[in-house]
């Protein structure tokens, strides 16, 4: 294993991320200090990005942030649900058992989401995650649940995360109502070219890297180039080049093994 080799206390490119060390790029800065502000306005959230730019992981780093004690997070990445489903997955989230018919379970919803934001003085989070892949029906239905006092006020944030087809779906005319209401959104872009040499050092002295120059900068820009700045493309390449270098017994990391690396991984 690369990381004897290197003098790694762990690997430092492994998905298993302790929320602390969740590394905060412009992107994931940007995003949250977007979503500070919705904790102030309320209401519904979009956020876009491709697969493995760090949506899942910057709204796991917001909501374990989060008093307790003035909001209640309520997570769903179940979004291949039809709207009973979905309806009932958000009363048991918020810790009721759902009603049998769909119209009681609305009912038992929106009372929930009341109660909590007006009596318990407790705002619900709704993390809404990969809705790409949420039915018509489901999206259709979104805006009527979180119609409150004739659609005058917004006891509830809504986060609807998800690729960018989520964003071509809510353009479709259907989704029109549900689009003009939501009042933030944001798209990721990864990391920068400048980013990445921060990040991978970043991580190496994180695993308590002797030497945390082991990528050459040809290799980072190669990393860049084949990784496109998506998160889990970079800790993918990443690893597997330090592989790469210790199976051929060398020190450094250069565009050479980043590209065998990229041939290995390569499906
Ligand atoms: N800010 C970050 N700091 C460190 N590692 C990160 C960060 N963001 C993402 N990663 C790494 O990249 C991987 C993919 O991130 P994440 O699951 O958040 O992407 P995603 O945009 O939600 O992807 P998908 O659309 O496939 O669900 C994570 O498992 C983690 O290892
Ligand atoms: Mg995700």
């Amino acid at each position: 294993m690369f990381t004897q080799y290197f003098g790694l206390k762990f690997n430092p490119f492994s998905k298993e991320l302790d929320e602390k060390d969740i590394y905060m790029s412009k992107d994931s800065k940007e995003l949250v200090s977007r979503l500070e502000y919705i904790k102030r306005t309320k209401g519904f959230f979009l956020l876009t990005a491709e697969s493995g730019f760090g949506k899942t992981t910057v709204l796991r780093k917001f909501s374990g942030a989060l008093n307790p004690g003035l909001f209640k997070v309520c997570y769903s990445a179940l979004s291949s649900l039809t709207v009973m489903d979905f309806y009932r997955s958000l009363v048991f989230r918020m810790g009721e058992t759902p009603a049998y018919q769909k119209i009681r379970m609305f009912e038992q919803l929106q009372r929930l989401i009341y109660d909590s934001y007006y009596e318990k003085k407790v705002t619900p989070v709704f993390i809404l995650d990969e809705a790409q892949s949420l039915s018509g029906g489901v999206l259709e239905d979104l805006r009527m649940i979180f119609n409150f006092k004739m659609d005058s006020e917004n006891p509830f944030i809504t986060i609807i995360a998800g690729n960018p087809n989520i964003r071509r779906k809510l353009q479709l005319s259907v989704n029109q109502a549900l689009r003009q209401r939501i009042t933030g959104n944001y798209h990721m872009t990864g990391l920068s070219r400048v980013e990445i040499g921060d990040y991978i050092s970043s991580r190496l002295v994180l695993a308590g890297a002797p030497d945390t120059k082991i990528f050459t900068d040809a290799a980072l820009e190669s990393l860049f180039a084949s990784s496109g700045g998506a998160l889990r493309l970079v800790n993918t390449l990443a690893a597997a080049s330090l592989t790469c270098a210790c199976s051929r017994n060398l020190n450094a990391v250069d565009e050479e093994i980043v590209f065998q690396a990229d041939r290995d991984i390569e499906i």
